[in-house]
């Protein structure tokens, strides 16, 4: 008889999955964060040690108000009784996984017992980082400014179907044969960049014991906790509009990173899955290349970039600001199937005289009926705005709806109707506690 978890007939939606909307540094590791205090499981399932979320929480007995960077791991994991988990879905750099590990456990945040890696994840090596690197430099004018982490070339490596994954390093012997016909393809393709391959070999075979005791069979893992009904919560990295599919194709990430990819990167059905939150910033940031229509060049941007500390969390580089985008959300609304949505940083807007919001895309006096595939269509769209007076603030201490300025509130409130999707939460600055709620009905 087969010991793997039977299917359950009655996937309930106990997957609650966090999304960003945008093009990335929504604040979803903030919510996540919030809402691990209710779930077992954190869970991420695509991209890799790309995506940067900032947690501010105060932990500990003395309740010390700490900052913390996830890549790889979980955010969920600042919450001590939440068990971390990465899919199969993620590439992995397994000397990130450790560091970032480390940096945990001396915040005293200890992970053992309770971080898992599924077996099929594919692993990132620092040959591929330096890939990156060489590809970039190589699209010059046109690169993609990626993160140089490494993530297009292993996903790539894993396309090619060539790629190494965890369960290979507990067969040591295939796992080498195979890392050494890997470089030997990148230096045919790219030169004999330097890079140690026998050494990378033998510090993989250390790194290999040293994973053993957080590595499972992902899919067992993941429809055991189901089947026990614990709460499942996904975080989502990267964001829509940087997805391998459906984003600002090429200057995307090379993963799913919209509800698809909860489904393939977990190996969860889709019935399983209940809400689904979408992380939308009050105004739009982008890190890196690519179409931006309604990016700003002025002292609004200078206000966004500097309140909102738009700073990458990964690279550190500034993130290009703009005016809120709602053709693009409801793009990403269809795609994505938000079942609510937290609006995130408002408090950023505090202060400006006047708001604009995108709310149609116009080429030659005509509207567009889509959010374009052709990027060339893209840079020549006029963007029409609806404009709304600002609020003076601060909005930061205010812990009700209600105490929002009327403004304020219309603005919030034009989003929700446009979009057609309750706003559910609310943030008013970075820390745990600057997050409204506003229940709703049928969530
Ligand atoms: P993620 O990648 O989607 O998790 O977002 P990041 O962590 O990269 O970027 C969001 C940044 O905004 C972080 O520094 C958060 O601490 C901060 N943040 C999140 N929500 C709010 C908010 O409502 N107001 C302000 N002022 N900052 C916020
Ligand atoms: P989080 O999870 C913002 C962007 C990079 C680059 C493009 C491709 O923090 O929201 P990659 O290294 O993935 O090949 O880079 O995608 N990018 C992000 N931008 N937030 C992220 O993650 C991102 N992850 C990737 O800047 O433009
Ligand atoms: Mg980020």
């Amino acid at each position: 008889m087969s010991t793997l978890p039977k299917p359950s007939l009655s996937q309930n939606g106990q997957v609650t999955v966090v999304l960003g909307s945008q093009w990335g540094d929504e604040g979803k590791g903030k919510l996540t964060d919030m809402l691990a205090g209710e779930m077992d499981i954190c869970a991420r399932c695509a991209g890799g040690n790309n995506a940067g979320h900032t947690i501010v929480a105060n932990v500990g007995p003395e309740q010390v108000k700490t900052k913390f960077d996830f890549h790889l791991l979980p955010s969920g994991l600042v919450n001590p009784r939440c068990v971390g988990f990465i899919g199969s879905g993620v590439v992995v750099h397994v000397p990130s996984f450790f560091s970032e590990m480390d940096t945990l456990e001396k915040k005293g945040l200890k992970c053992d017992n309770r971080l898992f890696l599924s077996d099929r994840a594919h692993l990132v090596f620092d040959f591929h980082q330096v890939v990156d690197g060489l590809k970039e430099v190589e699209l010059g004018g046109s690169s993609i400014g990626t993160t140089k982490k490494g993530i297009g070339p292993a996903y790539s490596s894993k396309a090619s179907r060539s790629g190494l994954r965890v369960h290979h390093l507990y067969d040591f012997d295939t796992f080498a044969q195979k890392f050494r016909k890997l470089v030997e393809a990148r230096f045919k393709r790219y030169g004999n960049f330097e890079y140690d391959t026998e050494g990378e070999i033998a510090r993989y075979r250390a790194f290999a014991e040293r994973l053993r005791p957080f590595v499972v069979d992902g899919v067992t893992f993941i429809h055991s906790m189901l089947s026990s009904n614990r709460r499942v919560l996904v975080e989502g990295a990267n964001a829509l509009m940087l997805d391998l599919d459906y984003g600002t194709y090429p200057f995307v990430t090379s993963s799913s990173t919209g509800i698809g990819g909860v489904c393939t990167g977990l190996g969860i059905p889709p019935q399983s899955i209940g809400k689904v939150i979408g992380v939308t910033k009050a105004y739009t940031s982008r890190v890196g290349a690519g179409p931006f229509p309604t990016e700003l060049n002025d002292d609004i941007m200078t206000h966004l970039q500097e309140v909102g500390a738009e700073y990458g969390t990964t690279t550190g580089r500034r993130r290009r600001c703009g005016w809120l985008d709602m053709v693009m959300l409801r793009y990403s609304c269809l795609i994505n199937g938000y079942t609510c949505l937290n609006l995130t940083k408002l408090d950023v807007l505090d202060g400006l005289k006047e708001l604009k919001v995108a709310t149609n895309y116009m080429i030659n006096g005509k509207e567009l009926a889509s959010f374009p595939a052709d990027l060339s269509m893209l840079a020549k769209v006029e963007v029409v705005y609806k404009t709304f007076p600002g609020w003076e603030g601060p909005i930061s201490e205010v812990t009700e709806y209600q105490q929002l300025p009327q403004t304020c509130r219309e603005y919030v409130e034009f989003i929700e109707d446009f979009l057609g999707i309750p706003i559910e939460w609310i943030g008013v600055g970075p820390g745990r506690q600057s997050m409204l709620h506003r229940p709703i009905a049928n969530k």
